[in-house]
């Protein structure tokens, strides 16, 4: 997938659509060269690439750097560069200049959280060319309002609201909207509502499509297990028995072997 209008034909068709977080150049080209359909440099980049606890501190300057990558390793998915905490909500020309450096940067389309006091934001961006894609459901910029990672529209009227947001976004114009950490009937109830496509985390199978971290798919963290992912490999083991191996070896001596080195004349050193 290279653009958005092959998102609406996806759920048009009934075809699942898939989408994995990155935030750097070389895992960037593994996923260019895989079946997966496109990328969100997520601002969980804070999170996953630089160890801070919340999403809060990325900043448009760190999404910027990360999309930019990301671009150079995978120049045939489309690329979807988050807004980072209150980069919406800091008036009109900042919100532009986001997308500005988010799009220059090689994102052919931004994520924003949320939809209530900054409505105008959207509209305008999607006026101007930007296609926009939602985010509703635990919103991850929200969690100190949330009280922690929690799962949202658990009740009628959180439900309600959430429903309400979702075609809000979709009249303003969003091309897709993430639905995170709901339960798998209000995905099935938002989906079902919408034309554009839903695209889940935590949110069930009813959605138009999956979204995961990377390094929860790959298993790189082993003490995070949240129900919702599904581990593919076990990355963290795989890599730290490579690197034991490699540790192994330089003290064993093993490494490196004649073939792995280079040699001149004798003379030349004489
Ligand atoms: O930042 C992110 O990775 C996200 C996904 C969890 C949807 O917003």
């Amino acid at each position: 997938m290279k653009s958005i209008t092959d998102f609406q034909h996806a759920k048009a068709k009934g075809r699942m659509i898939s989408m994995v977080t990155c935030y750097d150049f070389w895992t960037a080209r593994i996923v260019n060269q895989s079946d997966v359909d496109c990328i969100l440099i997520g601002d969980s980049a804070a999170m996953v690439a630089h160890g801070h606890d919340t999403t809060i501190p990325a900043t448009t300057e760190l999404m910027a750097e990360h999309v930019r990558a990301v671009a150079k390793g995978a120049p045939v998915k489309l690329l979807i560069g988050d807004f980072p905490f209150l980069a919406h909500r800091k008036g009109l020309a900042a919100a532009v200049d986001t997308a500005d450096q988010l799009l220059k940067a090689g994102a052919q389309a931004v994520k924003i959280e949320g939809v209530q006091g900054h409505e105008e934001v959207i509209r305008s961006l999607v006026e101007a060319g930007v296609p926009v894609m939602g985010h509703l459901g635990l919103t991850p910029q929200s969690v100190h309002a949330f009280g922690g990672f929690r799962v949202q529209a658990k009740e009628r009227r959180a439900v309600d609201r959430l429903l309400a947001e979702a075609r809000e976004l979709e009249a303003l114009g969003c091309f897709s909207l993430v639905l995170e950490a709901i339960p798998n009937d209000v995905g099935r109830l938002v989906t079902e509502a919408l034309e554009i496509p839903t695209i889940g985390i935590g949110a069930g199978p009813y959605t138009s499509g999956q979204v995961l971290v990377l390094q929860d798919l790959l298993g790189m963290d082993p003490d995070f297990k949240p129900r919702f992912v599904r581990r593919y490999l076990d990355g963290f083991s795989l890599l730290k028995g490579a690197l034991d191996r490699f540790a192994d070896d330089v003290r064993e001596g093993t490494f490196p072997a004649e073939k792995e080195t280079y040699g001149c004349s004798k003379s030349s050193i004489a």
